[in-house]
């Protein structure tokens, strides 16, 4: 059995889906068989964001009702041999996933694989805990926002009732001139007061944006801070000791900003 990430959030559009992809694009380039999971069933993307949306057919909800084999509904990348897309269902609702169904189908894409990445539906929902095998390591996904900050807070709570294992969180869309400004808090104050231990920050850019409006990963944005920052974010779930990016207050501009009083 490989390890199970499933990327979450309280609050909905803080780029799950985005580091979802990218995670699961990085550890297939490190020839990992990697499966990444579309769990927002009736609001599939995860095939537009791989530029695969014209291969699906089968989806989870086949899999769930048994009504194709695994590996149909596992469908390579085109250029990416080691990853494999399971797409949601367009006309389930995620009530229709029986927890016990969910198990059996999580537990099967795992033996298949060395990692199995689950993106979540946002939010806090009763249907949230059948779509997460008691297995998977959540990771919490955050925008530097106070109403995000205390959705995540409230989600790492109810995850926390959970024995095992315990949330860790990732900030994304982090502006670090506003950091600098002394106007945004910086990631590992973020994780402070959340009481998380911190994988990594993603820098906000236009060029995520624009990547995936081409339906090209984050990966693949030409931005070279947000692509070491996915990297280092993915090794560091891994287990490896890869120092975190340095975000820090400018003494100097906070001062002016503040008008240049003491
Ligand atoms: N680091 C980033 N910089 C700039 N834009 C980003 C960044 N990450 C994600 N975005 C943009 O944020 C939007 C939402 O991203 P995404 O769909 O991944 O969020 P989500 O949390 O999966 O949303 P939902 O809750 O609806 O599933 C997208 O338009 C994406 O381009
Ligand atoms: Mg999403």
């Amino acid at each position: 059995m490989g390890r199970i990430f499933a990327i979450m959030s309280g609050k909905g559009g803080v780029g799950k889906s985005t580091l979802a992809a990218a995670l699961a694009e990085c550890y297939a380039r490190q020839e990992m068989r990697t499966v990444l999971l579309d769990g927002d069933v009736g609001l599939r993307c995860a095939d537009l964001l791989l530029g695969m949306q014209d291969r699906m057919i089968y989806d989870l909800g086949d899999l769930v009702e048994k009504n194709c084999p695994l590996e149909q509904a596992m469908v390579r990348h085109p250029s990416l041999s080691s990853l494999s897309l399971v797409a949601a269902p367009q006309m389930m609702s995620a009530s229709d996933l029986k927890r016990k169904d969910m198990g059996r189908v999580i537990t099967q894409l795992s033996d298949a694989s060395d990692v199995l990445i689950i993106d979540a539906p946002a939010g806090i929902g009763r249907n949230l805990k059948n779509l997460l095998g008691a297995a998977a390591e959540p990771v919490i996904v955050a925008t530097p926002d106070d109403v995000c900050l205390r959705d995540a807070e409230r989600l790492s709570l109810l995850l926390t009732q959970r024995e095992e294992p315990r949330p860790v969180v990732v900030f994304n869309r982090v502006n670090r001139r506003l950091v600098r400004l002394g106007e945004m808090r910086t990631p590992a104050q973020m994780a402070a007061t959340l009481d998380m231990p911190l994988m990594g920050a993603v820098p906000d850019s236009p060029k995520v944006y624009r990547a995936l409006l081409h339906h090209r990963g984050a990966l693949h944005c030409g931005d070279d801070k947000v692509v070491s920052a996915i990297e280092h974010i993915a090794a560091r779930l891994m287990g490896e000791d890869v120092p975190l990016e340095r975000y820090k207050p400018s003494a100097f501009l906070s001062f002016f900003m503040e008008g240049g009083e003491a």
